[in-house]
């Protein structure tokens, strides 16, 4: 017979409910162990109350969350095998990284031999030895987080949470720090659940994204997956620039959908959704998969996957521009394209033809 690790992280039919406000509808999710998982979401969603219910500063209104397959409900913070990775101010700023370290271990009692080696492996771990006699206020931003994953380590948690570590730092820094996180976490190998709402942060750091808004956990999906297949509408409108239409089934009996949008019918996989004909749905296409052709006139032939519309105007963004087009009903589509130096725009008003590949168009039911 085999054992499974059991997963890090499950929470099951979690709510959370402050007063009449649900800030938790229903939440499922499984985390497993030595993953790096991420919470991203518009404000005001729900991560947060997510995170904190999971390290036990909050009680959830109905629901359970186990970690390492135990139920830990009844459990406070400092009984968990989580850890709360604050910003700066959560060190002792007159004791040293060393006593820092080993501050949870001397409350327990341990020997001082033992604190010594444990302290001194946990801040190998983290690329710390060389600060061990230093003061907090002489450590930067992600020097101090380094020393709070080190006090998690010796106190064998091996659940860290993170609540936008990377809010307080400049862009620059953020991308830095950024990779720092992702590699110490592969380095140590502990479960990571980071909460964010910048979509860039959340790509480069996390193994699986969930999307959380309203309330509601949307979807859960590695980058790659959220950002080119979004099962969800709202998945698409939130990561990635995409254009999301809004059409009405004309036929759906083939193994592609034909969708009416604005006065164009397309076509678009079906896959295997419930779909019939009359039935209300969205499309989704990323800008950057949408190509521009110049047309003579606004009585150009299309087909499925392409649609008329009048040139607005472009947005110079370096490496990109932003070409912006209107559709006869008014709806704006965006074609993101690789900016070349000697760009010749269409006029403002131009009749341009908008084209994508069949397998960059999704057809989403909600
Ligand atoms: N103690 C509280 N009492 C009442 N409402 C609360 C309380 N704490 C949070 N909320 C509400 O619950 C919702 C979710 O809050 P939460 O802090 O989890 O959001 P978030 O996704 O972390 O947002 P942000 O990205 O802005 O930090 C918000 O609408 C918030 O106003
Ligand atoms: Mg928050």
């Amino acid at each position: 017979m085999t054992f499974q690790t059991p997963p890090a992280v499950e929470v099951r039919n979690l709510a959370k409910h402050y007063g009449d406000f649900v800030a938790l509808k229903n939440v499922n999710v499984t985390i497993a162990a030595g993953e790096y998982f991420v919470l991203l979401g518009p404000s005001g969603g729900g991560k947060t109350t997510l995170l904190r219910t999971i390290g036990g500063f909050q009680k959830p209104t109905s629901g359970d969350v186990f970690l390492h397959g135990k139920s830990v409900g009844h459990l406070p913070p400092d009984k968990r095998p989580t850890t709360m990775v604050f910003q700066a101010y959560a060190l002792f700023p007159h004791m040293n990284v060393t006593q820092n370290v080993g501050y949870g271990l001397k409350v327990a009692g341990l020997p001082k031999a033992q604190i010594a080696d444990k302290v001194a492996h946990a801040l190998d771990q983290v690329g710390l030895t060389k600060f061990a006699q230093r003061k907090p206020h002489e450590l930067s931003g992600g020097q101090q987080q380094r020393v709070q994953l080190a006090r998690a380590i010796v106190l064998d948690r091996d659940i860290l949470l993170l609540d936008e570590p990377l809010a307080a730092l400049d862009a620059q820094l953020r991308k830095d720090m950024c990779l720092e996180l992702k590699h110490l976490q592969e380095k140590v190998g502990i479960t990571f659940i980071h909460v964010t709402h910048n979509q860039e942060e959340a790509m480069t750091v996390a193994d699986r994204i969930a999307l959380i808004a309203n309330g509601d956990l949307v979807e859960v999906g590695r980058a790659r997956d959220i950002y080119r297949a979004p099962e969800k509408s709202f998945t698409a409108s939130f990561v990635g620039e995409n254009n999301v239409l809004k059409g009405k089934v004309s036929d759906a009996n083939g193994v592609s959908v034909t969708v009416d949008v604005a006065g164009a019918k397309l076509q678009v996989a079906k896959r295997d959704l419930p779909v019939s004909t009359g039935q209300n749905v969205t499309l989704s296409i990323r800008s950057e998969c949408v190509a521009l052709e110049t047309v003579n006139d606004s009585n150009a032939p299309t087909d499925g996957l392409s649609m008329l519309g009048a040139y607005d105007e472009s947005v110079y963004l370096g490496l990109t521009t932003s070409h912006l087009v209107r559709l006869p009903d008014g709806t704006e589509m965006v074609s993101r394209i690789i900016a070349d130096a000697d760009d010749t725009l269409p006029v403002n008003g131009a009749p341009v033809r908008l084209r994508w590949k069949p397998t960059d168009i999704r057809l989403h039911v909600e």
